[in-house]
């Protein structure tokens, strides 16, 4: 099956089989990462260009590993976000790379909805990267992958997702998935980082991480997102840590065997503690890392085997 999109835009336009499909191609791919000869062919003679227009290690190194193990060319562009602003630049730059013929763009950037902007002009396809506040696909699928190679499934599993809900597309893009999956989501943060239409998102809400991650089989912490914040939000990190942070007295409330994941970055003491973070029994953030590379070289494959239909359909009605 392929996807009914020719773009990855997020996570809330794709149906169960969707997600399904690319985790399980990805399956493989984790599998054939650890093999020692890695690179194959699916993508010789295509490329990838990463726009990126936000800092980024993880998801930007991972999408260009991904484009290489499967044989295409790849590069990677880096705008200064303060100079390049939403709207007509925005475009120019997207159509310009497609003038060059390229397969696939994967772009990430400051403003919520850019990337749905930029794909509607363009005939390559578009994966999201990260838009703003929005969505952040790739690492929600990552995170499934992750939560099913090690629980077997994710249906009833009790994830919570703690700290700053309101700023992160990666709390966004996994409440859609883990409802679609028929995990059961729950958000724990203070009040001033959870968003107003929390209610309506499908989770349940806590304020204290005693009851938020009591039972849990996953905790997944989040990064105090300072460059999306005016003003401030939390009364200091120290505060923050003492309420929010996840350390073994918390952890201890979970389930015996709960599992710790986390985006990356890490704020080691704001969010997390060292000990747990490092904690190789429980803690999957560098598998997270790791099926990281295997999500994207899913999502390159789909695409791109996408693309190829298209293009004979058009071919045939011409
Ligand atoms: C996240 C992001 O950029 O949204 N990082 C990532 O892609 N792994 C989360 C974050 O920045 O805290």
């Amino acid at each position: 099956m392929l996807l009914n999109n020719r773009h990855l835009l997020g996570i809330a336009e794709l149906s169960p089989q969707e997600i399904n499909t690319i985790l399980d191609l990805a399956d493989k791919y984790v599998d054939l990462n650890r093999e020692t000869e890695r690179k194959g062919q699916r993508l010789k003679g295509r490329t990838v260009v990463n726009l990126f227009f936000e800092v980024s290690t993880r998801t930007r190194g991972s999408f260009e590993l991904a484009a290489k193990r499967l044989g295409a060319d790849c590069i990677n562009m880096n705008a200064d976000g303060t100079s390049t602003r939403k709207g007509e630049t925005l475009i120019d730059t997207a159509m310009t790379l497609n003038a060059m013929h390229i397969d696939v763009l994967v772009v990430r950037h400051s403003a919520s909805g850019a990337v749905k902007l930029l794909a509607d002009k363009v005939n390559c396809a578009v994966i999201n990267a990260g838009d703003g506040q929005h969505e952040h696909p790739t690492q929600a699928l990552l995170d499934a992958l992750v939560m099913r190679r090690r629980t077997k499934k994710l249906e009833g599993l009790n994830v919570a997702i703690c700290g700053d809900i309101l700023h992160s597309r990666v709390a966004r893009s996994n409440i859609f998935l883990l409802n679609k999956l028929g995990a059961r989501v729950r958000v724990v943060a203070p009040l001033t980082l959870l968003p107003k239409d929390i209610d309506r998102m499908g989770c349940e809400v806590h304020t204290r991480m005693e009851t938020g991650v009591k039972d849990a089989d996953i905790i997944m912490m989040l990064r105090i997102q300072n460059e999306r914040m005016e003003g401030s939000f939390v009364p200091s990190a120290r505060e923050y840590y003492h309420f929010f942070g996840l350390d073994r007295a918390k952890l201890n409330l979970a389930k015996p065997d709960a599992l710790i994941m986390h985006p990356g970055p890490m704020n080691r003491g704001v969010e997390i503690d060292s000990e747990v973070a490092d904690d190789i029994h429980r803690s999957l953030i560098l598998n997270q890392v790791e099926f990281g590379v295997a999500v994207r070289m899913a999502c390159l494959d789909l695409l791109t085997r996408q693309l190829m239909s298209n293009q004979r359909l058009q071919d045939a009605a011409q």
